[in-house]
Order: C-alpha cells, then structure tokens, then sequence
C-alpha cells in the first residue's frame, strides 16, 4: 500500500518535473527561438524598405501583410529572452549579457519596437506611401536603438 502510493507519487512528481522542463526552455532553444522570430521580422520588413526605396514596385497589399508579421513577431520576441540563455550559456548568439543585467532597459527597447510596429501596421492599412515611409523609418529606429546597446555586432 504505502508502497504504491510512494509509486504514484514519485509518477505524479516525475510529470510535474516534465511539465516544468517544458516551460523553461534550454538555453541554446531559446537563442534558436528568438532568432528564428528576428529572421521572421526581418524577412517581412526588407521588402517594406525596398519599396519604399523604389527597389521593386509599391504593393500596398504585400505592405500591410509583411507589417502585419512585422507587428506579431514584435510581441513574440521577448518571451526568446529567459533568463539564462545569455552568451555565457549558449555559443551562437549575439545577445549580450547586459539584456538580463539591465531588463527593464531592454524591455522597455522591446516595447518601443511593439508600438511603432503596430503603427506601422496600421498606417499600412491605409495604403498612403509617405505615411508608410514615415513609420517605416521610426520602427526602423527601434531595430537601431535596440541592437545598439543590446546586439554584439
Ligand atoms: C529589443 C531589442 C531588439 C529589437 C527592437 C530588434 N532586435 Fe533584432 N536582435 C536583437 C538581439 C538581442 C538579437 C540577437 C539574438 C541572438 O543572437 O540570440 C537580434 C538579432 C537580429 C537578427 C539576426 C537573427 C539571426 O538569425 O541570428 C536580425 C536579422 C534582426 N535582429 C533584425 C531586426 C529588425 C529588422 C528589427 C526591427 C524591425 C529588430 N531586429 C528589432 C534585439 C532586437
């Protein structure tokens, strides 16, 4: 008896410690998380610059699609940041530890990068060319400030 319950619990202890495996990812998954969401942000951003450099021809639908990734990739990357997978814990990353010494600095970068990502969502709605290139060039700003203090480069 004593026997079985010491089974069942030792069962039940075992799934909590996967369940909680499961909610703090690895070092290494986090980094590969994370720069997989930056190569997202990246990929729908460029062909925002490139238009409005006049590189390939305005789309004003592929616009407020890639900034509407823009803006989602934007609140999925914090959770890329768990404490821990800094670059003392994983050997390909270009974080830098300051992200963790100084987080409110960062994540006050990351939020600025939220809200101008979500204005140029919605301006791209809209479809005006030199609103778009307005709010293009203050999101890119954000990329800017927040590499620079936080990106080895
Ligand atoms: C709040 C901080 C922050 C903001 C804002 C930010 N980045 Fe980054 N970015 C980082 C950090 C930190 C890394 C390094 C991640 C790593 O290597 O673990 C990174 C990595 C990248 C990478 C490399 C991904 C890879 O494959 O290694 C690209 C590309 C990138 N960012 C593009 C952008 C663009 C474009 C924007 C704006 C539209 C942007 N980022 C906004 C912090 C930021």
């Amino acid at each position: 008896m004593i026997k079985q319950i010491s089974i069942g619990l030792t069962g039940a202890l075992l799934s909590l410690s996967m369940l909680s495996a499961q909610a703090a990812p690895k070092p290494d998954e986090a980094a590969e998380y994370r720069q997989s969401v930056f190569t997202v942000v990246k990929w729908n951003f460029a062909p925002i610059g490139a238009m409005i450099k006049g590189d390939v021809p305005f789309d004003a639908a592929a616009v407020a699609r890639h900034a509407q990734y823009v803006e989602m990739m934007s609140k999925a990357a914090l959770e890329g940041f768990p404490k821990g997978s800094g670059p003392d814990a994983v050997k390909d990353t270009e974080a830098k530890a300051e992200i963790w010494s100084n987080w409110s600095g960062f994540e006050a970068k990351m939020s600025d990068f939220q809200k101008e990502a979500a204005k140029l969502a919605e301006v791209a709605k809209g479809g005006d060319q030199a609103a778009i290139k307005a709010q293009f060039g203050k999101t890119a700003e954000t990329c800017k400030a927040c590499h620079k203090e936080f990106r080895k480069d």
